[in-house]
């Protein structure tokens, strides 16, 4: 996608939710595979369906709402992505992006990205929420800020140094452990999907400092990180990568984000509740 259509597509579909929604968002979460619960716990809820949304790419996994919720939780304005968008489907990550270029110009300043994942880390069980401390890039062919001009969008070269705000991780955490939730911390890598891994790229990706493996969310922090939002991410353990056998499927993904679903949004919505905007 070059940078005029992404400019167009931004447009587009900011000009259509600012007359539904208004631009006042503070917040913005983005729900992964399975994981819908949350938009039940946003008040005052305004919903539009992605295909309705110009500019918009369609969401095409199982799983995905596909709808952005606009409302608000406790004090603080919401936007939410139920459902995303990803390489895998035959997008670049300009693309998958979007969303979240869009949740910049209605105002949002802190992004929470959710996932659904495979626990590499020996300990990690299923159903267990991994705070995101940080991020291994397995995607680096196309990164979502290539071919954007330099300054116009904002430095090109981005400091990822600390991609996912410590603080915020820290909160979550602290948030999580009150609310007896089953929380943990680590590093998520994002492979292009959408074939899981071999055994022998399981053994690499604990090598590198894996925690969990997805196939989201790296594109997307990265262009939250170029816009200067303050990030968070929450990886939902679904199966453990470290025994994936024949069995694993997008179902069994899918199931067991189901079950941990009510925990995520309990998490979500404690953290925005308690946040100051
Ligand atoms: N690998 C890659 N992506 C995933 C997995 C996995 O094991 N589980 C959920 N998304």
């Amino acid at each position: 996608m070059d940078v005029l259509q992404l400019q167009q597509e931004v447009g587009l579909a900011t000009d259509s939710l600012v007359k539904r929604m208004g631009s006042d968002f503070g917040t913005m979460v983005v729900l992964g595979s399975g994981l819908s619960s949350f938009v039940n716990r946003i008040q005052e809820a305004v919903a539009v369906p992605y295909s309705a949304i110009p500019g918009f790419p369609r969401s095409t996994v199982k799983g995905h709402l596909g709808e952005l919720v606009g409302g608000t939780i406790g004090r603080q304005r919401v936007l939410c992505l139920a459902g995303r968008f990803h390489y895998y489907e035959g997008y670049d990550t300009a693309a998958v992006t979007i969303p979240v270029r869009v949740g910049c110009a209605l105002g949002v300043h802190t992004a929470l990205f959710t996932n659904a994942a495979g626990g590499v880390r020996d300990d990690l069980r299923l159903g267990e929420l991994m705070v995101i401390r940080d991020q291994l890039n397995l995607m680096q062919a196309d990164s979502p800020l290539r071919g954007l001009p330099d300054d116009e969008f904002g430095s090109r070269f981005v400091n990822m140094y600390n991609a996912y705000d410590r603080g915020m991780a820290e909160e979550l955490a602290l948030v999580g452990t009150e609310h007896r939730l089953p929380v943990t911390s680590g590093v998520y890598a994002a492979m292009s999907g959408p074939q899981f891994e071999t055994r022998a790229e399981i053994r690499m990706l604990r090598v590198l400092g894996a925690d969990a493996v997805g196939m989201s969310t790296v594109p997307e922090v990265i262009v939250a990180n170029h816009l200067g939002m303050r990030v968070g991410g929450i990886s939902v353990i679904t199966d453990l990568a470290t025994e994936t056998t024949s069995e694993l499927s997008h179902e069994q993904v899918l199931d067991t984000a189901g079950k941990a679903d009510a925990q995520l949004a309990e998490l979500l919505t404690a953290f925005i509740d308690g946040s100051i905007a």
